[in-house]
This record gives C-alpha cells, structure tokens and sequence, in this order.
C-alpha cells in the first residue's frame, strides 16, 4: 500500500489508519506510553499476520504474546478467562495496552477483555480479514457470545486507533475474503447507491482474484463511520447497520446450534440480506420488486449456497424473538426502501417472516 495514499478516518476518539507501519505503530503507542504492550492473536493470524509487523520493524516478544484458537467458538467467557488470567499473571496494570491482531472474534474479544480487565485498559485494533477491516473493529462495539447468544455481553468502548492494512488479506481463505465482502455491499444497498452500483461491477472479479482495491474497503469504512458519528450508541440511525443481521444472526447461530458446518457470520448476513430485500418490499411504498429481484440475484450469486431447511424456519422465529434488537414482543428489522436508502424497527409476522425464507429458496430453482 502507498504510505498516505489514503487519510486517516476521523472516528469518535480515535482514527482509522491505513497502511501498517514501524512509525505508525510508535506514534500510536507513544501517544500514551503504555507500561507494557501486549498482543493477541488467533493460532491463523499468529502464524500470517504476526510475520508482517516483525517485518515492519515492530517486535511480537512471545513473552507478551497470547494465542487462542481461532474460530467464533472461542469468542466466549472461557477465553476471556485466558485472557485476564495471563495479563493478572504477567502483573498488566490500567496503562498496559492489548493490540489485538486478527478478524472480528479477535476484535470483539480483545476488545471487550481490554474493555473491563481493571476496569478498561487501553486497545488498539489490527482487523486482518476483510469483515473486520470494514466491519468488525470499526465502531467501538465490543462483545462475546453467551449461552448460544451471538455477542450477548458486551459494551461500547473504542479502541485508541484502527489499523487496516490490505495485506493481511492475501492469506485469507477465499471464503473469508467472501464473508467480509457481505458486509460492504450492506453498506453500499443501506447508503450509497453510487457504492452498491461500483461493489456489483469491481467484487466478483476482486474476489476471483483474492484482491480487494483499499479503495473499496475505505468507503465502506467512510460510510459506516459516518453513520456511527451520528448515533454512537445506536439509538436509533446505527440500527440501519443492521440491515441482513435479524435473519442472518439467527441463521448463524442455528448452525452452530445445530451441529452442521457452521455458517460464517458474513455468509449468514448475505442470506439474511437476500430474506430482508423480501420483507423490505412488502411494505407501503417499499422496495420495488424489480430491484429487490436484482439486488437478491447480486448477493444469491455471492452468498447461495444452501436452502434454509423447512424444519429451521421454527427454529429461526425463535432465535429472532431473542434478538437484541427487538422491542417488547415484536421482531424488527432494518429494510431498504431503495438503494441508498434504509429504514429501522420494522415489525413483521411470523408468516411473513416464513414466506421471505421461502423467497430464498424458490432464488434455487
Ligand atoms: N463489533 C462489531 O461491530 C462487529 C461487526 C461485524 C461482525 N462482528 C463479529 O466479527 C466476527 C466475525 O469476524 P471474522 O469473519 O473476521 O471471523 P474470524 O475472526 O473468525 O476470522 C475468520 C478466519 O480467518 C482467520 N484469519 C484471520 N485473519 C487472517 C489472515 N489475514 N490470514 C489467514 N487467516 C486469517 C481466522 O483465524 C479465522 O479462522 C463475529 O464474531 C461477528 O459477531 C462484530
């Protein structure tokens, strides 16, 4: 990447970086001279991801090292213990700072570790998939999962800085390259159509060549740092971002309920996305049906790889009645009226909910 092709992004507190380097990491962590640096990584982004900041000029001492296993079984308490554990043992004190390196189980669990461990110390965020770099460690949520429930604990915290590099994208799985790229085109269809249009002509050839353009992963870090800017704590603007996410954390979290493959977190918001463009055009002056047909077709081409099982449509109702976003008894969601433009707090019935799981699956035959 060419040092200062991109500026930074203005965030809340803290600013979004593009571009690793020695200097860049010596300014942020001179910034506040913490008593000691440590990292976490996952055994992948240890064995990846590390390699580039030693080659950067930044030391990885093995001493301040912690190394999970990856994966979003581990973004639970248990690792959390493993975390604070090793900081109590290695006597990490309130000016320590945690330098998380690694996709979004790592952002969100570092992130909420260094967010209470005696009382909050500081955290810098190194998002090495592309669902992170756009996603995940942008926007101060913090969290882990609990008793099957995606991100159930968790706080609002920002991180001292965000670091994006593209480089770390070359040893991603090309499905994890594919993953992360749901939640760009969710930025684009909830606003900027001008985007949505860019994304559907420039990703599939990107991913087919395992190469994302940084320029395409900083707009979509624009648009959603924009939205945050104006409602931090997602009062009411911040729930567009949840466009996909009712159907799609349902979808997730059945499959690592159910035993099967589990489904990546982007894949599920790609599916949910295609259940959500259902709904968004049932409504008085929805979506047209037109363009739900053909921006359904854009993401079943990206993200349609198995029906929902009859039998799961139950199932998933369940999971949303439980999803945080609800108010009272009603299982809302975020819907786009047009490219470019979104609504939050939809209210649906089950049968509606049922039928937009039929949509998806009749988007096979
Ligand atoms: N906090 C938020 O606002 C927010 C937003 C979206 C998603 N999320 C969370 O993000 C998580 C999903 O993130 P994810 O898709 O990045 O998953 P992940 O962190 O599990 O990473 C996916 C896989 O890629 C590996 N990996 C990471 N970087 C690599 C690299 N550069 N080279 C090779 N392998 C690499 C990981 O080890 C893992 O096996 C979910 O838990 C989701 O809830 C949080």
């Amino acid at each position: 990447m060419e040092a200062g092709t991109f500026a930074p992004i203005q965030s809340t507190s803290y600013q979004v970086f593009f571009g690793f380097s020695a200097a860049l990491f010596k300014a942020l962590t001179q910034e506040f001279r913490p008593t000691n640096i440590y990292f976490l990584s996952d055994s992948n982004t240890a064995e990846h991801c590390l390699p580039l900041l030693e080659e950067e000029g930044v030391t990885v001492n093995s001493e301040h090292l912690i190394t999970i296993p990856p994966g979003e079984a581990n973004k639970d308490l248990r690792t959390c213990e493993v975390i604070w554990s090793f900081l109590h043992k290695k006597q990490a004190d309130r000016h320590a700072l945690l330098v998380n390196v690694g996709g979004g189980v790592i952002t969100d669990l570092g992130g909420f570790a260094a967010s209470v461990y005696k009382r909050g110390i500081a955290f810098l965020q190194v998002p090495t998939t592309l669902l992170a770099q756009v996603d995940a460690a942008v926007g101060a949520k913090t969290g882990i999962d609990f008793q099957a429930e995606k991100n159930m604990i968790g706080t609002f915290t920002a991180s001292r800085a965000v670091v994006i590099d593209e480089r770390f994208l070359k040893t991603l799985q090309p499905a994890e390259l594919n993953a992360g790229s749901a939640e760009m085109i969710k930025h684009g269809l909830i606003a900027d159509v001008v985007y949505f249009r860019q994304l559907a002509a420039e990703l599939p050839a990107g991913l087919a060549a395992g190469l994302i353009p940084t320029a395409l992963i900083y707009r979509s870090v624009e648009i959603k740092n924009s939205i945050i800017l104006q409602d931090p704590y997602e009062k009411g603007l911040r729930k567009t971002l949840n466009f996909g996410h009712t159907a799609g954390h349902a979808i997730e979290t059945l499959s690592h309920l159910n035993g099967l493959a589990p489904v990546r977190h982007g894949e599920a918001i790609g599916v949910g996305m295609i259940v959500e463009l259902f709904l968004s055009a049932l409504v008085p002056n929805g979506l047209p049906l037109e363009l739900r047909d053909d921006c359904a077709g854009f993401l079943f081409g990206l993200f349609g790889k198995r029906k929902i099982a009859v039998a799961d449509y139950e199932p998933l109702v369940e999971l949303m009645k439980n999803d945080k976003k609800n108010e009272g008894r009603r299982i809302l969601f975020t819907l786009i009226t047009s490219i470019g433009h979104s609504t939050y707090d939809n209210a649906f019935t089950q049968d509606e909910i049922r039928r937009s799981f039929d949509y998806y699956n009749l988007l096979f035959e």
